[in-house]
């Protein structure tokens, strides 16, 4: 299989990572990668403009557990929705949460590094198409990944919107944690992901 296509093959979304910084030059590999996606263009003071998005690299300790403490209280709140339906998994869920060290990052998975893509609203698509060149990057130079639509619950707190820059008509994309794998972990609270058939229609 040509190399491309075993990378898309083997990318999978991990949940577990080292806390091993990533190089700043392979970061920045990677981000190129996703300017590198098609986007839908855009009337922009007079003329057509591209790439809509903007990255924002969050590798800071800091500001990462300020998200962590943001997003949580989501996390729980869809966690005891879980309660009546689907009471094992929420109960293999809450004791995985207790059990882990603080700051208990079920959200970001401990990753070191942080993307949150940013553009317009109603970008959807061309940010989409970034976000996964980004991932199928990240695999490429054996990084591990993961799109976290959780982590764009930031969305209600101030000073994490300021921090990002996110004006009006600007939403996040992602956001997107990388890092080095810890172990073969791609489970989501103890489901195994089997890739099913490719459903086709040939006219
Ligand atoms: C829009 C979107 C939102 C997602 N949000 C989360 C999330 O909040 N947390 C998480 O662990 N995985 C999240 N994922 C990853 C999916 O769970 C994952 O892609 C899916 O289980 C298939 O597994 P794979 O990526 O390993 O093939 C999200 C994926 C997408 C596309």
């Amino acid at each position: 299989m040509n190399e491309v296509l075993e990378v898309i093959k083997n990318r999978r979304s991990i949940r577990s990572y080292k806390p091993d910084p990533i190089p700043k030059d392979v970061i920045n590999s990677i981000i190129e990668a996703g300017n590198q996606a098609p986007s839908r263009g855009r009337m922009e003071e007079g003329s057509v403009q591209f790439q809509p998005w903007r990255f924002v690299v969050v590798e800071d300790p800091e500001f990462k557990l300020k998200l962590i403490q943001t997003t949580v209280p989501f996390w729980k709140q869809m966690i005891e929705g879980m309660k009546e339906s689907q009471p094992e998994m929420y109960e293999d869920t809450m004791m995985n949460y207790e059990s882990m060290d603080e700051p208990k990052d079920v959200i970001y998975y401990g990753a070191p590094v942080i993307v949150f893509v940013i553009g317009p609203t109603d970008y959807a698509v061309s940010c989409a198409l970034a976000c996964e060149n980004i991932m199928i990057a990240a695999t490429s130079l054996g990084l591990g990944s993961c799109y976290v639509g959780f982590g764009a619950l930031v969305t209600g707190n101030t000073n994490v919107m300021e921090a990002l820059e996110i004006k009006e008509g600007e939403r996040i994309y992602g956001p997107i944690v990388l890092g080095y794998p810890e172990n073969d972990s791609s489970t989501m609270y103890g489901i195994q992901q089997n890739r099913k058939e490719p459903k086709i229609k040939w006219i």
